[in-house]
């Protein structure tokens, strides 16, 4: 559904992308590994029309979209949740919610009750701050938002980033049970483990370039792969 080719971008003067190419299938998760600065965010931000790609070109079910704006995209059904969750802090819950669906595309099918059913533990802090939330929490309310779009590609940046062992543990559930409810994921993780459970296929990024994937078995058994880039 998604396709990248041999993409190039920049911060500036400073080439970051080296000819990434990867592609996302139907019905799965794929996840982006390497250790920092490897170019996980840029190749997510490139797809997402967030960083300007200057060569190669991304393709999303058959349409090509390099460097289209963001609120093109979710037009088109993808989201994008970056790694700093961004929310309205001053607003509550509820009213996070409520402007994320009231900018929702025509004919989205996902609604606010759906998104309190997916996170149970949003329910009761309906009203509080999004300022006030714990780390999880506010992943799952920035997550939340972005499914009110109803994308068909949910791109997320290191979902489980800085939380603790236990709500990862929760949090994976939730982004399987996306998963299962047929919502494609494209993701960023460096948390190996949660990786190793959750995703179908993986592409491990090294200074700008691919420098291998495949399924995450299929990487594990490469001990040069496992000992230089996965840290295992
Ligand atoms: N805004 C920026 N301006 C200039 N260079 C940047 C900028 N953001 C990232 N870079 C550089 O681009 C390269 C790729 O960074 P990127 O953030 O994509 O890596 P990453 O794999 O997401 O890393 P992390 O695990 O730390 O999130 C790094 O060398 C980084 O220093
Ligand atoms: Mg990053």
């Amino acid at each position: 559904m998604l396709a990248v080719e041999e993409i190039h971008s920049y911060y500036g003067l400073s080439h970051v992308l080296f000819g990434v190419s990867l592609s996302v299938g139907e019905g799965g998760i794929t996840c982006l590994l390497g250790r920092n600065g490897a170019g996980k965010t840029t190749v997510l931000r490139s797809v997402a029309g967030l960083t300007r790609v200057r060569s190669g070109r991304v393709v999303f079910r058959g349409e090509t979209i390099t460097n289209t704006p963001v609120h093109r995209l979710v037009r088109l059904g993808i989201s994008f949740v970056p790694d700093n969750r961004r929310i309205f802090p001053d607003l509550t819950v509820q009213d996070n919610l409520a402007v994320a669906w009231a900018g929702r595309p025509p004919g989205a099918a996902w609604t606010i009750p759906m998104v309190y059913g997916l996170f149970p533990a949003l329910a009761p802090l309906a009203g509080r701050p999004g300022g006030c939330l714990s780390g999880g929490e506010q992943q799952m309310l920035s997550i939340a938002r972005a499914l009110l779009g109803s994308p068909r590609l949910l791109i997320l940046d290191e979902p489980t980033e800085g939380l603790a062992p236990l709500v990862v543990r929760e949090l994976e559930d939730q982004i399987r049970r996306l998963k299962d409810m047929g919502v494609n994921i494209l993701m960023a993780e460096q948390n190996l483990k949660t990786a190793l459970r959750l995703s179908d296929y993986c592409y491990v990024l090294d200074r700008g370039r691919v420098r291998c994937h495949g399924t995450v078995a299929e990487l594990g058994r490469d001990p040069e792969i496992r000992t230089r880039y996965l840290s295992v």
